[in-house]
């Protein structure tokens, strides 16, 4: 296909509710001291999972769309589940149930899919078991299934964190809500502070009040990147997140040729969130690295996928966290570009990936491994290659971004091959 014969993508749109922002809402409500009414929460399967763990351990859930009524029972109410908790494709669910976990009196099993079997939980296990988590039982001492127990009350810690992650911040900070004392945690660089803000605004013990969640900047970037990969494109983003702590890929979007336009800034529960307009125009190659990286962590596959159309190299640094996310995102982006035909040199912290607009690409074969990020690149990158591409593991989309598909097409992207990209 050339670029000339696509059409445009043009109008506007919202996308579900931040994921990370839906986690916190449904553990903090859980454990708020009445009725936390909760809207615009994301419809994903990670966050439902979230939901199952909480009602498996007592917690009143009543849901009607994207919004929840979280029926809080206070940081002594939870109760012990009859089976184990599957946390299904969502770290974030295991690791900062963990956190909570650790300040509850009782056993519990942690199990979840192939994927999130794989990743390290030894990085939120070492400083739970110093502030009083008991590990009864993990796999190689890092991986799910994972048999815990919990004591109350904790003992309070300063924790140097070695990554910056807010996951290992959030679990401690989680458990810190059931410690004597002050919980302390420092990290080498600022990961996104959502566990802070809401807590600063339903305080410690968490307050029953309203939350409402803004839309996810890092499913809008997938959007975002389709408007800029398809020529003539202008679309909206309606109350999409915009905490500091997550827009790297905007700053990236910046350095890159493409700035993004912020429309009527609003402000909920600490959280800020805003209208962005993107308008496409052609990119050119960039380097990623620092602290930029972990702002755009979740989005630096995307960021190799635009590389691909710019002008000249762009280099992805400091982010070998890529490696133990959903897949190995490092491998896993390089294999997925090069089988479109665009030249992508590996790292151990990152990839360089050689940008040519005027090159010719050819129909790709995605396996996304587990990988709702993956299979939303591959998705884009078949929306400028030949027809004929090939997308295995697309099903896991449904994780962060159900309506991924119904979104593209209801800007007007045609997507190729129909059922292929299933
Ligand atoms: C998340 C933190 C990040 C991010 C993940 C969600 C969160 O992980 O990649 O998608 O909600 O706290 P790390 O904290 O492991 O970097």
């Amino acid at each position: 296909m050339q670029a000339g014969e696509m059409t445009p993508l043009r109008g506007e749109l919202r996308v579900p509710g931040d994921k990370s922002i839906g986690h916190r809402s449904l553990m903090l409500g859980a454990l708020a001291d009445g009725i936390v009414e909760v809207s615009g929460l994301g419809t994903g399967e990670d966050n439902r999972a979230t939901q199952a763990l909480l009602e498996a351990m007592g917690v009143r859930i009543e849901r009607s769309g994207t919004d929840a009524r979280v029926h809080g029972v206070g940081l002594d109410g939870l109760r012990p589940p009859e089976g184990a908790l599957d946390c299904g494709n969502s770290g974030t669910t295991m690791r900062l149930m963990l956190g909570i976990l650790a300040g509850q009196p009782f056993e519990v099993t942690l199990i979840g899919d192939a994927s999130l079997s794989r990743r390290p939980m030894r990085r939120v296990l070492d400083p739970l078991t110093r502030m009083g988590l008991t590990v009864l039982d993990a796999r190689e001492g890092t991986f799910a299934p994972l048999r815990v127990r919990g004591r109350r009350p904790l003992s309070a810690i300063a924790y140097d964190s070695p990554i910056a992650s807010a996951q290992i911040k959030s679990a401690v900070m989680l458990a810190g809500l059931f410690a004597e004392g002050e919980t302390v945690v420092r990290e080498p660089a600022p990961s996104r502070d959502h566990t802070e803000r809401m807590l600063a605004w339903l305080g410690r013990p968490p307050r029953a009040r309203p939350i409402r969640v803004p839309g996810d900047l890092s499913s809008a970037a997938f959007l975002m990147g389709a408007a800029l990969l398809v020529p003539g494109s202008d679309i909206t983003i309606a109350g999409v997140g915009t905490n500091p702590t997550r827009t790297g890929f905007l700053d990236v979007l910046d350095a890159m040729g493409a700035s993004v336009e912020r429309r009527a800034p609003r402000e909920d529960n600490g959280e800020p969130s805003c209208d962005l307009v993107v308008r496409h125009r052609p990119l050119r190659g960039t380097t990623v690295g620092g602290e930029l990286s972990v702002r755009a962590i979740d989005e630096l596959p995307l960021v190799a996928t635009l590389a691909a159309i710019a002008e000249g190299p762009t280099r992805i640094r400091d982010a070998e966290e890529l490696r133990v996310k959903e897949s190995d995102r490092i491998a896993r982006t390089a294999q997925m570009l090069r089988s479109f035909g665009v030249p992508v040199d590996e790292h151990p912290d990152g990839m360089t990936i050689h940008g040519d607009p005027e090159r010719a690409l050819r129909a790709g074969r995605v396996d996304a491994h587990g990988d709702h990020r993956i299979a939303m690149c591959g998705t884009l990158m078949a929306l400028i290659a030949p027809p004929g591409t090939r997308i295995e593991g697309g099903e896991s989309i449904a994780s962060s971004f159900p309506s991924f598909h119904a979104s593209l097409e209801a800007v007007g992207a045609r997507l190729p091959g129909g059922g292929d990209l299933e």
